[in-house]
């Protein structure tokens, strides 16, 4: 019988909902259990896979029937039939509770395979050489009812597809970034609603993309840039069913006809102009005039496999903004804010005479004269440029481009402008929200908010260090860092096990990684904090959702670069780097900490991290060889790093030789005073006593050290780099000093986030500077945004626990510091929502949790420096007197230790209440 109260809900396969064109011969589904009741687990699960509707719709599973299965994993890969290119599936699942009571079958949710071969692809790669972006097109005719059709298109580096006059799908600047001698991305469009019967057009508009940049920005690049190809091109297919199961494809071929379009220049950096005068009327729908067009030429195709973008988040429009305030800092000169640093365009409202030329000029900040100030853009002439064809009111954006602004100055403009001339088109890889977070202190959630914003803005389908200069890269070491964090506000799998592909194809014989992938510039070797992405982030995926797969697909890389590091170190140190605790206050290159000390102790971290997933892949050999090599370099590292002082990192001695080498210091008659300061390093003790290698009778020394570096010598102050500031509040945190981690957290004076925001900032900057000069000052940089996975991890205490990843069991660990009165926060997992807020009044802490059915929690209570403590939840007492007085549903045991009191809890929705008798 079925059991309505069970409700089986959020199907994905390949962690997406329906997703169009798969690649995967065995997918992966996953599902969670809504459920009425507490404490609830499954304990079998059937899934049903039909190769129709109508068979999904009779529970018939013609292509799998995975019958009773007793089981709690709600993640499982196909293992029915052979599935078929271009072929729809449906699927349901059902399960059972803990008490055998059946779920009803859930909705039928559905996946589509793409061209799983490479004979799969009937179309021909075309172009047309020359500059500019040019236009295809093709008419077909159907005479048919048609049942269902589809577009499988690449465009490098960007394509737009029309049918009909109307844009197909509203994905921008697809597809995504790849290193296009390895992967070339292909998109999947059900275009079934847009054709019909009688004549039809199909029309192609391509961009230049990282594909083939413009020579004249590849030549004043700083570094050079790869180009793969000196025009754009592209392949497709419109693959159509019709009703009497007879089939069609229209196909990319040298038949297509082509001319050069309306955007006369595009770049990603530069910019776009587009000269609406040379628009073609009618050219994207049937029975237009051709003839004076070209044929396409057949291109050889690029070197990458295809492969489908069916599962990874695409770029798209996400918000349109208003802008909040306009002025005219010199006649004919209008400035645009809108009030939030952000990527991607602007959309343009205009009249006046054909041929007028408006100017739109992107910067992150503003002179003090209120004029434009590009600094931060560096080589990016972030411009576009619309000529008007004179024909009424014209709405112009961009297509493939784009900036990283807050403000926008146009010029050129017919007539006055007004607020409503301009919007902003907010773009970026969509990927789901999934965290949201709240606390008392509004300090603390603008930076989370900074967060969000400067995060969206840098995920372009690639994880990029900044939206606005002429770089844009993958930096592996900015994305490492804030991996947790993204993870925490966005759903990101799909996107990152895509990147962890193209690092996977960058990796060369010896097993080093570039710098920034894909590599569009040649930085390798990797800087061992940059490369640590290559085994850090698998890591962090396998946390958060669970996916033991993503370890196995890169256990060869990661040990490759692991046994990389190895062989570039002497004695268990390792001198490779080149950017170590990069950007900490004053400094680019950091002068506190030794460069070789940061790498060292990546060195140490990933190599003990790959016996750790060697063991638990099973494989105990290297387990064993890992684990004795990562004990080999800690006493290395305490050797060279400790030695006999009482601080980690350079001696006096080193540090003079150091000197002469070292740049960015300069000065080599050093004074002692400066001296001292410079051998102190909050980084480099960090380092050692977040991953416990000091030596236990040093432990209490360093740890005063680093108390008195940021108390007494910082003033409460942080006086580290991107790696340090990845750590250090953890280490207070786990330490016993979360209210001094607070404090620098909420600081507002320099150096801090609060600082930033006190100066304006609506992103996160590069560097703890305000900077508005030439150099390095991006205004949207990412890489100091670890601090979001603190808020989430201890302030509200939200943590995945390592031996059950993928939220099977979640600890719920809050600190309610002295400056908070509450702190709140939820999580849409695949298991289902996860939700903690805690409270606090004179006399008591609320806590509400709420966990999803089959998964459990360790609810760890702050005993609040109370004594005598009564716990109630839900308004019954089930705590007195140092044991558990009550039996009820959902709590399963409790515990305390001399901070905590820790509730074991099932699936469903509590509140605590902890107070003093
Ligand atoms: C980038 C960084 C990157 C760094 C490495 C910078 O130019 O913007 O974020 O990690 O270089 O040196």
């Amino acid at each position: 019988m079925e059991n309505k109260n069970i409700r089986v809900a959020q199907l994905s396969c390949e962690y997406t909902s329906n997703p169009l064109g798969i690649n995967n011969l065995k997918p992966l589904f996953s599902w969670s259990i809504h459920h009425s009741e507490r404490n609830q687990k499954q304990s079998a699960y059937q899934i049903i896979v039909a190769s129709s509707l109508e068979n999904a719709k009779k529970n018939i599973g013609d292509m799998w029937d995975s019958k009773e299965v007793n089981t709690d994993q709600s993640t499982v890969k196909y293992q029915g039939k052979l599935l078929e290119s271009k072929k729809t599936y449906y699927w349901i699942v059902r399960v059972w509770d803990k008490d055998r009571n059946m779920s009803p079958y859930s909705e039928i949710s559905s996946f589509e395979v793409g061209l799983l071969y490479p004979e799969d692809w009937q179309g021909l790669w075309i172009g047309k050489p020359g500059k500019g972006s040019p236009l295809f097109r093709k008419e077909f005719k159907i005479d048919k009812e048609i049942k269902r059709a589809r577009v499988y298109v690449s465009g490098l580096g960007y394509c737009e597809i029309r049918l009909n006059g109307e844009k197909v799908g509203d994905r921008v600047l697809d597809p995504g970034w790849t290193d296009y001698d390895e992967v070339v991305l292909y998109s999947t469009y059900d275009v079934t609603s847009l054709l019909r019967k009688g004549s039809n057009a199909v029309g192609v508009m391509l961009g230049n993309g990282r594909f083939c940049p413009p020579d004249e920005v590849v030549n004043k690049n700083p570094y050079k840039l790869k180009k793969y190809h000196n025009y754009p091109i592209f392949i497709l297919e419109i693959y159509i069913e019709f009703d009497d199961d007879s089939l069609v494809s229209i196909i990319s071929d040298s038949n297509w006809k082509t001319k050069d379009g309306p955007i006369i220049f595009n770049d990603i950096y530069d910019g776009e102009i587009y000269d609406a005068r040379l628009e073609e009327e009618g050219w994207d729908v049937a029975l237009y005039d051709d003839s004076a067009w070209e044929f396409a030429q057949e291109v050889v195709s690029p070197q990458g496999k295809m492969k489908s973008q069916a599962t990874f988040p695409f770029i798209k429009v996400d918000k349109i903004l208003p802008p909040k305030e306009l002025t005219s800092p010199t006649p004919g000169t209008y400035i645009y804010d809108f009030g939030q640093n952000f990527s991607g365009w602007v959309r343009l409202k205009v009249s006046g005479p054909r041929g007028t030329q408006v100017k739109l000029r992107y910067s992150e900040l503003l002179n003090e004269d209120r004029s434009l100030n590009t600094n931060p853009n560096q080589g990016a002439e972030a411009t576009d440029i619309y000529i008007l064809k004179g024909q009424g009111e014209e709405i112009y954006e961009p297509r493939f481009t784009y900036h990283g602004f807050r403000y926008v100055e146009v010029t050129g403009f017919p007539g006055i402008p007004s607020l409503e001339t301009l919007e902003g088109c907010f773009v970026h890889s969509e990927v789901k929200s999934t965290g949201s977070l709240f606390t008392s202190c509004s300090l603390v959630n603008k930076i989370h908010e900074n967060i969000r914003w400067g995060q969206l803005s840098n995920l372009m389908s690639i994880p990029t260090d900044c939206p606005q200069r002429d770089e844009r890269m993958g930096w592996l070491g900015d994305a490492q860092l804030v991996s947790e964090e993204t993870i925490y506000n966005f759903q990101m799998i799909g996107f990152f096990k895509k990147w962890l592909v193209d690092i996977k194809k960058s990796q060369k014989e010896d097993g080093s990684v570039p710098d920034l992938v894909p590599p569009y510039w040649d930085f390798y070797p990797a800087d061992p904090a940059w490369g640590t992405a290559c085994i850090s982030i698998p890591w962090d995926l396998y946390l958060y959702y669970g996916d033991r797969e993503i370890l196995e697909e890169n256990y060869s890389m990661m040990e490759r670069w692991v046994e990389f590091l190895h062989s570039q170190s002497k004695d268990g140190i390792l001198e490779l780097g080149k950017y170590g605790d990069w950007c900490p206050p004053w400094h680019i290159i950091s002068v506190e900490t030794p460069i070789s000390l940061v790498s060292t102790w990546f060195y140490y971290r990933d190599t003990l991290l790959q016996s750790k997933i060697a063991k638990i892949l099973g494989n105990v050999e290297d387990h064993d060889r890992f684990l004795k090599r990562a004990e080999e370099i800690k006493i290395s590292f305490n050797k060279k790093f400790l030695g006999d002082k009482n601080f980690y990192g350079w001696t006096e001695d080193w540090y003079r030789t150091y000197l002469p080498s070292n740049a960015s210091i300069g000065d080599k008659e050093i004074t002692s005073k400066r001296l001292h300061r410079y051998l102190r390093s909050q980084t480099a003790n960090i380092l050692a006593l977040y991953s416990e290698i000091v030596p236990d009778d040093k432990r209490k020394t360093i740890w005063r050290e680093l108390i008195d570096d940021i108390v007494v010598v910082h003033g409460n102050h942080l006086n580290t780099g991107i790696i340090g500031t990845k750590y250090i509040l953890d280490v207070l945190t786990e330490n016993g000093e979360v209210d001094l981690a607070f404090k620098l957290v909420t600081q507002a004076t320099y150096p801090s986030w609060g600082y930033m925001i006190r100066e304006g900032a609506t992103t996160l900057w590069e560097r703890w500077e305000s900077l508005a000069e030439e150099g390095m000052n991006s205004q949207n940089h990412i890489m100091l945004g670890t601090v979001d996975a603190w808020f989430y991890k201890y302030l509200v205490g939200i943590q995945v626990d390592p031996h059950f990843p993928g939220w099977r069991k979640i600890i719920i660990k809050p600190y309610p510091v002295k400056d908070l009165n509450f702190a709140s926060a939820s999580l849409e997992t695949f298991r289902g929502l996860i939700s903690s807020a805690w409270r606090k009044d004179v006399n008591s802490f609320f806590l509400q949790v709420s966990i999803p059915a089959n998964s459990q929690a360790e609810v760890q209570l702050p005993k609040m420096g109370w004594k005598n403590i009564v716990i109630e939840e839900g308004g019954e007492n089930i705590w007195q007197k140092g044991t558990l007085v009550s039996q009820k549903e959902g709590i399963d045991y409790a515990k305390e230790n001399e901070d905590r009191i820790i509730i074991q809890i099932g699936s469903g929705d509590y509140q605590f209440k902890l107070k003093e008798e």
